[in-house]
């Protein structure tokens, strides 16, 4: 097991990023808790008293931030063992109703953000000769669902982006994953991007039989998720290509890996059809 790591963690004003800076921090890590917006640390600082948890801020979206939040770092310990790319946000729509500025700001943070975060830690690493990347994916990026196709999309992304920085960095000793949680309660859902324009009467019943379907999904403790990241990097064993997380990402991945993606999709598609709500 290895013990005493110097873990970098985007988002962590809430949801997954408090949680799981907390549980790692309980653990002896020492826990760099970045968030774009210090003001929203007062949460953290309450549940990480006595624990080796050090705020900072990072937004994803800004190059100059994430370049001195990763000095920080650096500065303060010399070295990032792991990376947890967790800033994120959902979306929530039909595709159609999206404008270019909200589409822009889902893959700005998701994906760019993403990237650029891993792109300012990977020299660092490499000089290290080891590290450990895990970027927080989605079910979503594995299956796509109504509602949520441009989340989805960025997802995907960060699904492949993990699948070839794996390749292209093992033999720098660098080991990339993604961790797929299904639904999980945090503030994901409050947080999520709405198409400005009124949604078009062509619409409206599909995203009311969606929103009935939703309802009470986003239930389990956000604090699985940051426990099963701690069992991942506590693992003296490889890192897996992905780890679902929840019940239902297990179920959904199974049924994407074993079904043929057509029957699959047709499947979903004759559900909506069929699935009527009440007013
Ligand atoms: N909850 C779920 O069911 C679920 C399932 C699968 C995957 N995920 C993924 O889990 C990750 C964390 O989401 P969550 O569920 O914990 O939602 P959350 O409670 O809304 O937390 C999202 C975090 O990301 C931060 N963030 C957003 N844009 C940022 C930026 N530009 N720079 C830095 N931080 C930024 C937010 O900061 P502010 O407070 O400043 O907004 C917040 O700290 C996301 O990548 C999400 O897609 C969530």
């Amino acid at each position: 097991m290895k013990t005493k790591q110097v873990i970098l963690i985007t988002g962590c004003s809430k949801g997954f990023g408090l949680e799981t800076s907390i549980v790692l921090a309980q653990k002896g890590h020492r826990v760099f808790s970045s968030m774009r917006n210090l003001k929203k640390q007062d949460k953290l600082r309450e549940l990480s008293q006595g624990l080796p948890v050090y705020p900072l801020e990072i937004d994803v979206d800004k190059p100059s931030s994430i370049k001195k939040g990763v000095q920080y770092v650096l500065k303060q310990t010399g070295k990032i063992d792991v990376l947890i790319n967790n800033a994120g946000l959902g979306s929530w729509g039909p595709l159609e109703e999206f404008n270019d500025q909200e589409m822009h700001h889902q893959f700005e943070t998701n994906v760019f953000g993403l990237l650029r975060m891993t792109r300012a830690v990977l020299p660092v690493m490499r000089q290290q000769k080891q590290g450990r990347i895990l970027n927080i994916g989605s079910l979503a990026g594995r299956i796509a669902v109504p509602g949520m196709g441009l989340y989805c999309a960025s997802k995907y992304a960060v699904r492949a982006l993990t699948n070839v920085l794996r390749i292209e960095t093992q033999s720098f000793g660098i080991q990339v994953t993604v961790i797929e949680p299904g639904p999980f309660k945090t503030n994901f859902v409050e947080n999520q991007i709405i198409p400005q324009t009124e949604l078009k009467a062509c619409y409206q019943t599909l995203m009311k039989k969606l929103n009935a379907l939703n309802k009470n999904r986003f239930r389990s403790s956000a604090t699985i998720v940051g426990l099963k990241i701690a069992e991942i990097i506590e693992s003296s064993k490889p890192m897996k290509i992905c780890y679902p997380v929840g019940r239902e990402a297990h179920i959904f991945s199974l049924l994407e890996k074993i079904l043929p993606q057509g029957f699959f999709y047709q499947r979903m598609a004759s559900f909506f059809r069929r699935t009527a709500v009440s007013d």
